[in-house]
């Protein structure tokens, strides 16, 4: 076995990984599934916000993020205990509570990771059990020469932010406000030549788990055949 390799335990299957790897990729690698929302392989400092990755590690007092947990030798993981399973249901109804729920009008219906997470946690995408707080945003942004924004479907998980900021040309697209407020805000338009760059990248529209952030064209064309199935 190379030097750099270890074992570690979890949920009592036996598994070897890089020392210092981090704990989530290597779980979804070894088959064993964690919901998780604002990481991206590649990702040096993840920024955990999501919080529905929560794993116990045992020695350890609080569960953890697996996304920002460096695997060490020896180490035994739970990622199915009903306290884990009861903090992950807790952080998907807050981040539902502000989300608009319109799945079958929505280009990522059947391919979303909200959807995908709700079943897993036992979850519905509308919650009673918090209060729906319908932030005040337009249903659309659409400004972008080559995207389309949609805020009440953001979960606001910043891949789209993270994946822009790896490229040679850096952000044009970031966070805006705060709290409540946040948003995901362009700096690019059409009066800018800058946005020209994001006709063939179109990465941030890639790694978007929800249906928030979409090219204009495929965007377009899911709404007309949207129309032309309500007319029939
Ligand atoms: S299309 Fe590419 S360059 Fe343009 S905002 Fe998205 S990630 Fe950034
Ligand atoms: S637009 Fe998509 S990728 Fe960007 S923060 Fe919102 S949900 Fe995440
Ligand atoms: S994936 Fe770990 S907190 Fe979001």
């Amino acid at each position: 076995m190379s030097d750099n390799l270890i074992n570690i335990t979890v949920d009592g299957q036996k598994i070897t990984a890089p020392a210092g790897a981090l704990l989530l990729p290597v779980c979804l690698e070894n088959d064993i599934y964690i919901p998780n929302l604002c990481f991206i392989e590649g990702m040096d400092d993840p920024p955990a916000s999501c919080r529905l990755c929560m794993v116990e590690i045992e020695g350890e007092n609080e569960p953890v993020a697996s996304c920002r947990c460096r695997i060490s030798e020896g180490m035994v993981v739970k990622t199915n205990s009903d306290e884990i399973l009861r903090l992950r249901q807790v952080a998907f109804r807050l981040l539902v509570s502000t989300n608009d729920g319109r799945c079958k009008f929505c280009i990522a219906n059947h391919s979303c990771d909200l959807q995908k997470i709700g079943k897993f946690l036992h979850q519905p995408l509308r919650t009673k059990r918090l209060r729906h707080i319908d932030r005040d945003y337009p249903e659309l942004i659409d400004e972008h020469p080559f995207i389309v924004y949609e805020p009440k479907k953001c979960v606001l998980c910043g891949r789209c932010v993270y994946v822009c900021g790896q490229l040679e040309k850096g952000y044009k697209l970031d966070f805006a406000n705060r709290g409540m407020d946040t948003i995901v805000s362009f700096f690019g338009s059409d009066l800018d030549p800058a946005s020209q760059d994001c006709k063939t990248c179109l990465a941030c529209t890639e790694v978007c788990p929800v249906g928030a952030l979409s090219s204009k064209v495929k965007w377009q064309s899911f709404i007309a055949e949207v129309k032309i199935k309500e007319k029939k």
